[in-house]
């Protein structure tokens, strides 16, 4: 029998490893002969360590298993795929089934070191399209699914390419962004651990797009099993012909190199991130150029959040109608929801766009772990606006949620119940930019240590008023006068505190609209 368990960091810290031991142990005592698949996670993390047996009518589950578990479901069955404890098909689990899986389709599904397990799962298809089609075509077909970016702006894909395309340069670039350091987020980390195939497909599909010969993958350095496993990966894609000298099917060069970051929250913003790839220090530059013109090194670059690109193979092998057949408004095809913080069920949940927050919160999460009622949820990493439960008829829409003063950033909501004090969050903000700032501009490096010091003032109970209006001003001005995101959006969770929750700073509660 085939078993499979995940080798995610997520399930190796609820004691995956272990598990993986014990079922082996378990399966010598009795002399039988399974063979144990490390996977990435399906992103069910509640169920995690989630083990998976291969059965005639599909993979049944358990989960979540404890090492010490493993000799009693042994002897109830569980490599038959039975027992008392069993989910019962792992694909038919609500959580799971009610997702509609582009981008995730193989993850926690194939053995991540495997190109053969990859093929085997309609790994390829989307290169091999490509490699037959001209660069502009190949532009169009990205243009026509509607992708747009997923590290949060939710700017055009396939309008960044083209840029790249007809941009005049001898050499340029695809940066494939991977320094995923929004709280609650772990999209870009499962993907790397679980399916990492389709990243390296979909930088080398940017590169036949543009023109671009070399890639780089900007990894966060807190991810050393995600680093592994894509240094693994390149090599075994550079052995099968995938990547060098000439992609196959062609005669067009195209390597990747990973590069990892040194831990600055910055690093994530597109030219500080190509700073640190030419060896700087991580400090924002200002726009213009667009990178798209002038980006590394000075050449052409596309630089993409890991999970625009890992749209991209889907998108060549289905057709782009396929990935633009759902979705909400201009917001096309799926968006891989990440949820955590103090929620029942916490992972990931690739939907369509449309969604409301409120399904997703309380019908896919099942509300707080604790059982308390949600106060509010923070949606788009600390830049985000804390959403309280009013607003759950949001729909999950870049649109949407600007209209309400916030963002759907790189997809991660992180669920509070009612203890969560929304002064001591909105301290939080200033006091995370105050630590993360590159320093290069005013308003982001002296206006967050002057937020967090009146925000002090407001939680001493000094001059609340006053202040709070001092604090919107400010906001205000670093809202309008930074450089980038990092100043520029620390507002959001800043304003969003103080506007829904005004009786956690001591003002006046106000009636509702
Ligand atoms: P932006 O709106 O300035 O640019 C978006 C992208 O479009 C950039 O790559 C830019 O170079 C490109 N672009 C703009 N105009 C173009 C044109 N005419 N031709 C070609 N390319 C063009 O936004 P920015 O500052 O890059 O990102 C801000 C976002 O980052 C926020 O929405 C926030 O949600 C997100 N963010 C994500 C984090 C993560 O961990 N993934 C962390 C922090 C913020
Ligand atoms: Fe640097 Fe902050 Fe200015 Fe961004 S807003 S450039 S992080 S100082």
């Amino acid at each position: 029998a085939r078993i499979f368990v995940p080798a995610d960091a997520a399930a190796i810290a609820v004691g995956a490893d272990d598990v993986a031991g014990a079922l082996a142990a378990a399966a010598a005592r009795i002399g039988r002969a399974v063979e144990i698949v490390r996977t990435g996670s399906r992103g069910l993390f509640f169920l995690e360590p989630l083990v998976e047996v291969e059965t005639a009518a599909g993979r049944v589950g358990f989960g979540p298993v404890a090492a010490g578990d493993v000799g009693s479901l042994v002897a109830e069955g569980l490599f038959e795929g039975a027992g008392a404890r069993s989910l019962g098909l792992v694909k038919d689990i609500p959580f799971l089934k009610a997702q509609t899986r582009f981008t995730f389709s193989r993850c926690g599904v194939v053995d991540p070191a495997s190109l053969e397990d990859y093929r085997a799962h309609g790994g390829g298809l989307g290169l091999a399209k490509a490699a037959a089609m001209a660069p502009a075509e190949i532009v169009a077909a990205v243009s026509a699914s509607g992708l747009r970016g997923r590290g949060g702006a939710g700017f055009p894909t396939g309008i960044k390419w083209k840029t790249v395309l007809d941009a005049p340069g001898a050499r340029k670039f695809v940066v494939a962004n991977a320094d995923e350091g929004d709280s609650g987020t772990f999209a870009d980390r499962m993907l790397m651990e679980g399916d990492p195939f389709v990243i390296i497909e979909g930088m080398a599909i940017a590169g036949l797009a543009t023109g671009a010969t070399r890639g780089y993958l900007y990894i966060r350095s807190e991810y050393p099993h995600a680093i592994a496993r894509m240094e693994a990966a390149v090599e075994t894609a550079r052995r099968a012909g995938w990547l060098g000298a000439a992609i196959a099917g062609t005669t067009r060069a195209f390597d990747v190199e990973i590069r990892v970051g040194a831990g600055a929250y910055v690093c994530g913003e597109e030219t500080a991130l190509i700073e640190s790839i030419e060896g700087n220090r991580g400090e924002v530059r200002a726009k213009p150029p667009l990178p798209a013109l002038k980006g590394l090194f000075g050449a052409p670059t596309v630089v993409n959040n890991l999970l625009s690109l890992a749209a991209v193979p889907f998108i060549l092998a289905e057709g782009p109608e396929a990935y633009a057949a759902v979705g909400f408004g201009r917001s096309r095809g799926t968006m891989p929801v990440q949820i955590a913080g103090n929620v029942k069920r916490g992972g990931l949940f690739e939907v369509a766009f449309g969604i409301t927050l409120g399904e997703l919160v309380n019908g896919f999460g099942g509300g707080t772990a604790t059982g308390r009622p949600v106060k509010a949820v923070q949606v788009g990493g600390p830049l985000g606006a804390y959403f309280p439960p009013a607003l759950f008829d949001t729909p999950f829409d870049y649109e949407a949620f600007a209209a309400r003063d916030g963002l759907i950033g790189h997809g991660g909501i992180v669920v509070f119940d009612d203890t969560v004090a929304m002064d001591a969050m909105a301290r939080f903000a200033f006091e995370f930019c105050a630590l993360e700032s590159c320093g290069k501009c005013t308003p982001c490096r002296i206006g967050s240590t002057r937020g967090r010091e009146t925000i002090d003032a407001i939680i001493a109970g000094r001059d609340v008023e006053k202040n709070a209006a001092l604090v919107e001003e400010l906001c205000d001005i670093m809202k309008f006068g930074s450089l980038c995101a990092l100043g520029g959006f620390t507002p959001y969770p800043v304003m969003s505190a103080l506007r829904h929750f005004p009786g956690d700073f001591g003002l006046p509660e106000k009636v509702a609209a």
